[in-house]
């Protein structure tokens, strides 16, 4: 299992998760991969090396996640608002993520890995969506991680997205205005039938949620670190998940609420 991936980066596949409550983990971590620019920035590189260094940061967290036993791991890898970066950040941007599918859906897939993706994927390439719906179909079957890809998503753009469709079916009258509820707004959301995150982790010392998973992460424990994404290793991970554990959770009740 996830040969390939040891040895790739300087030791830090050595972890001890000893300490971890296996029985009391996230069930759905998302992540903010910030800070790439930053580090490549601070080593006097172009801003694009940040990005390919980001990508063996994701590598480690994926098999990490999915060693330790966590269900679903939400990565926020192009925003709707990326776009307006410089033309050729973008194109690095989406030539890693193609190159990422290519290189590492064997290794995915041998390991029980489903790939999904959300955001709005029909206005990618044509290329990529074909490499995204291949790997989204050839891991479809696999009950091991969820790794969750946010490309070209926006939180808002996810919730207007979802006003129109149940608009829609309102018009058409296939559904009445009075049984609109919660419910049904998740439904509508690309997240359907996905828990809601539990732990959002966001590296690089920045305090905000940047249109991220804007109405799933509710009730989601935050966990921040000045860390940037590249330097991020699994040992960072299993921290945010050990102090994930000591957190007293209330879903806005009283001591030892749990979730609806
Ligand atoms: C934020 O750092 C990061 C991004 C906008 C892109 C994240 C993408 C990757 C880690 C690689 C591509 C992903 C896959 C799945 C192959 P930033 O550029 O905003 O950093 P800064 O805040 O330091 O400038």
């Amino acid at each position: 299992m996830w040969k390939k991936w040891f040895g790739k980066k300087s030791a830090s596949n050595e972890y001890d998760y000893h300490d971890i409550d296996l029985d009391k983990l996230p069930c759905h971590v998302a992540i903010i991969m910030d800070g790439n620019g930053r580090w490549a920035q601070n080593k006097g590189l172009p801003r694009t090396f940040g990005h390919r260094a980001g990508v063996e940061t994701l590598r480690e967290i994926v098999m990490t996640a999915s060693e330790i036993g966590v269900k679903v791991l939400t990565a926020y890898a192009f925003s709707t608002e990326n776009w307006r970066r410089p033309a050729d950040e973008v194109s690095l941007l989406m030539s890693l993520l193609a190159e990422y599918l290519d290189n590492e859906i064997k290794e995915l897939d041998d390991n029980n890995v489903q790939i999904k993706f959300i955001g709005k994927i029909d206005e990618l390439a044509p290329a990529l969506q074909s490499k995204i719906e291949k790997a989204q179909a050839q891991t479809a079957c696999n009950t091991g991680l969820i790794l969750n890809l946010a490309v070209n998503y926006g939180g808002r753009a996810e919730l207007t997205r979802a006003v129109k469709i149940i608009t829609e079916k309102v018009l058409h009258q296939e559904l009445a205005v009075e049984d609109i509820n919660e419910t049904i707004i998740e439904e509508n959301l690309y997240t359907t039938n996905l828990p809601a995150p539990d732990l959002l982790i966001r590296p690089s010392g920045d305090f905000r949620i940047s249109n991220f998973l804007l109405w799933q992460v509710a009730y989601a424990e935050f966990w921040f670190t000045d860390i940037n994404w590249p330097d991020f290793k699994p040992e960072n991970f299993l921290q945010a998940i050990r102090d994930y554990q000591q957190r007293e959770r209330r879903f806005g009740g009283l001591k030892n609420t749990t979730k609806r």
